[in-house]
């Protein structure tokens, strides 16, 4: 497998100048601060192929919905993540000749970001027409810790000459989404300004308008120094700029500070944004660039103190999984309960929407873990609060009950393909298992009588609408589904989610009567409101009683749905190299008709109600249907590396790992170049706390099994378990538990029940 990047365990590092790849090394080394991102775009002019990509949270496009056969109840458009305007642009002239670096001769170059401190670097030297060479330094950073900042220091030195360097510093609104569907620009400028040292471009977009002001200021430095310049103002559509020209001496360099602020109407009001923007960028040109840098670089220190997964003796599975909680981190921080986790993140257009069952899957247990748990609760009121979305969504459908949308940015489905809008309905039940998972994991059962029972309740209804009731059998089915694995589409009792079904139907059942006994005036108020009746609930319970599941008898193994076993049982092995991945070789209909599988799906369910499985029957589903996945989505490898985990398939565990970590750094999918997998990410965190870690909560305890890849001569992480938090240590026969801070609270390890005294540490030898 080709090698991108040196192995490094704080660094991705781009050694050499890569023009034909761009894309890739422009996704990974995206920059992110939960309020906005940018790909690894270059400041300086790039006409070679790239993606030049600047994302705001929460600011989208509801592009008009293009597909080729309408189908009634598609959405009427696709929300689309929207490019904004480019503001980290710095065009270099020196002497007379325009630098583009797709054009200029590059004689070294290094790109590298450094998650440790949260910046992007660039090294490289160039060789002008008339063999002048220089040295350019970049560094910019977007400032988590106050997220409208950015700011880029931009250094260059002459070698072996003296010359004019022009610099123009710029913003550029004229920007349009690669994915538009109509080849649509969808901003329009509001108003702009520019001065010498400052300008502002104000963009609104069409439709939900949108505003976002960017701000920028400069200054410009001699060997550290302030200098004097010529300077001009730029303004053209859709841009501001300021053109300065100063003549540099050989060994001098010349450094240009600009300094950026992004605000939008999302926080302020609309007359307000402009001056917000000004006021911020003035903010930080007048604390500085090192000042600005080190808060933001001390504030990813102390995350990383936090959250870091330590891992000894691999320093490929290290970086790979610092790179994941990097971009996890730079993604969604919880600060605003209005946001999301989108798959793409920042990094890429591709997926569009900000919400998927990503979110209550994968994410939920990272930030529940790793965050305070306010964080993960605003993830699951950010659901709440799409209930009657949701419900007008089942009801588009002629069903009953709330269904939640597969993508999503205001609680409105803006999926549009039939087989996953109208099918892929499992969804819904990932929406009910982060209730099941944060009630579990926090100990929080107000959030059921407050928010959680609603939208059990609505779901329920809709899986009770949803079914369908097969006398001859006596069971219920459900019909026309497409399950998590997408390379199986309309489908009849797809073993996961009519499992997920019944078991939505039963935790509602658990909810009912926890509520009855602890909180009977609430849950009286809510039957009302509800209309929840008896028959109601009598056919639920009916349901759960009779579901159906597809069974392979000889095998002893849940059919991923009926008719699984009627196709050619091939193995992945059986595949050539040219046939992966499928999704770029294979016909769909030759996809759909064979076996191979997408992503995990029986063994999501397996890994979803661990506790009802035993470990011969997780054993027997694995054996089976891991040979046959090719894991093309990016949330499998995870799964199956934490059931391998489980089951003592530590080899096949680290495997999978490895792929899940570096899933993008190593392009396993030839698709790093659309843009990260940011939700995978927090998979990649999970096969390493639920999988080698053992980790899991059962009767209010916290509970570990841990393990350890032979690679690896020890691994830590941190997690915050009901405000305990504790560093976990594994080594070859040892575990030690360090309460960092907390009261004493008891874990079990191996079985056994321990107590951790508040700030001190235990050790276990594994018999
Ligand atoms: C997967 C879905 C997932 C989506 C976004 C698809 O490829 O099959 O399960 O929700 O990507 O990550």
């Amino acid at each position: 497998m080709k090698k991108y990047f040196k192995k490094d365990e704080w660094n991705i590092v781009e050694e050499g100048f890569h023009p034909d790849e761009n894309r890739i090394y422009e996704s990974v080394m995206s920059l992110g601060n939960g309020h906005m991102g940018i790909r690894g775009n270059f400041e300086e002019r790039f006409t070679g192929d790239g993606l030049q990509g600047t994302y705001i949270a929460g600011v989208y496009y509801p592009d008009k919905t293009k597909v080729g056969w309408w189908k009634n109840g598609y959405p009427e458009y696709f929300a689309k993540v929207l490019n904004a305007a480019n503001f980290i642009g710095i065009d270099l002239i020196i002497d007379d000749e325009v630098i583009d670096l797709a054009k200029t001769k590059v004689k070294s170059f290094k790109r590298i970001l450094n998650m440790k401190n949260g910046y992007l670097k660039r090294k490289f030297t160039i060789t002008t027409s008339s063999n002048k060479e220089f040295n350019v330094e970049v560094v910019r950073f977007l400032s988590i810790v106050d997220t409208e900042l950015a700011a880029i220091s931009y250094k260059i030195t002459p070698i072996n000459c003296n010359a004019s360097i022009t610099f123009t510093p710029y913003l550029d609104g004229d920007i349009c989404n690669e994915d538009s569907n109509y080849n649509e620009k969808f901003w329009l400028e509001l108003q702009k300004n520019v001065e010498k040292y400052n300008a502002n471009l104000t963009m609104k977009t069409k439709k939900l308008n949108f505003i976002a002001s960017t701000s920028m200021k400069w200054c410009i430095h001699e060997e550290n120094i302030p200098i004097n310049s010529s300077i001009s103002v730029l303004e053209n559509e859709k841009f501001v700029g300021n053109k300065i020209s100063v003549s540099a001496e050989e060994n001098k360099s010349i450094t240009l500070y600009k300094y950026i602020s992004v605000t939008t109407n999302r926080d302020y009001d609309d007359e307000d944004i402009v001056n917000k923007a000004n006021e911020r960028v003035k903010y930080a040109y007048e604390k500085g660039f090192e000042s600005l840098f080190k808060e933001h670089a001390s504030a990813w220190e102390t995350r990383w103190n936090n959250n870091d997964i330590v891992i000894k003796g691999d320093v490929e599975a290290q970086q790979g999984i610092r790179f994941n909680i990097f971009h996890l981190y730079q993604t969604y921080n919880g600060m605003d309960s209005r946001l999301n986790i989108g798959p793409k993140g920042f990094t890429g257009e591709k997926y569009g929407g900000s919400t998927y069952w990503d979110t209550e899957a994968y994410c939920l247990p990272f930030y529940l873990s790793t965050a305070n748990h306010q964080i993960a609760k605003n993830l699951l009121i950010y659901r709440y609060n799409h209930l009657e979305k949701a419900k007008e969504n089942a009801q588009k459908l002629g069903l009953k009950g709330a269904l939640y949308p597969m993508v999503t940015m205001n609680g409105e489905e803006c999926h549009n393909e039939w087989e996953i809008t109208f099918e892929e309905i499992h969804r819904n039940a990932a929406i009910s298992y982060a209730i099941y998972n944060y009630v579990k994991y926090t100990g929080d059962k107000k959030y059921l009588a407050d928010y959680g029972f609603e939208v059990l309740t609505e779901i329920s209804r809709f899986w009770a609408s949803r079914v369908t009731f097969n006398p001859y059998k006596n069971k219920y089915m459900i019909l026309g589904v497409t399950g998590p694995n997408e390379y199986e589409n309309n489908v009849n009792n797809n073993w996961y989610t009519n499992t997920m079904a019944s078991w939505n139907l039963e935790y509602t059942f658990d909810v009912i009567f926890y509520l009855q006994k602890e909180h009977p005036t609430r849950f009286y108020e809510l039957t009302d409101k509800l209309n929840l009746s008896d028959p109601e609930m009598c056919k639920w319970k009916d349901i759960i009683d009779k579901m159906y599941y597809p069974h392979i008898d000889s095998l002893d193994v849940f059919e991923q749905q009926d008719g699984y076993m009627d196709k050619e049982q091939l193995s992945v092995k059986d595949l050539s190299e040219t046939d992966l991945p499928l999704n770029q070789n294979w016909s769909w209909d030759k996809i759909l008709r064979s076996c191979f599988i997408k992503q995990a799906d029986v063994l999501q369910g397996l890994f979803f109600l661990n506790d009802r499985f035993d470990l011969e029957t997780k054993k027997r589903n694995f054996d089976f249907y891991e040979p046959k996945t090719v894991h093309e989505s990016s949330l499998s490898p995870c799964l199956y590396s934490i059931i391998a985990s489980e089951i003592g398939y530590i080899d096949k565990a680290y495997e999978l790992y490895l792929r899940t970590s570096r899933l993008d750094l190593d392009n396993y999918n030839n698709d790093t170049e659309d843009g990260l997998h940011i939700t995978s990410m927090a998979g990649t965190w999970m096969s390493i706390v639920y999988g080698f870690g053992g980790m899991r909560i059962k009767d209010d305890m916290l509970s570990l099994n841990p393990c350890i890849p032979n690679v690896w001569s020890k691994y830590s992480f941190r997690i915050n378990f009901r405000g305990h938090l504790i560093k976990v240590s594994v080594e070859n026969n040892i575990v030690a538990i360090e309460q960092q801070n907390g009261s004493e609270f008891n874990v079990n390890i191996y079985g056994e029940n321990y107590t951790i005294p508040s700030k001190g540490e235990i050790t276990v030898y594994k018999r």
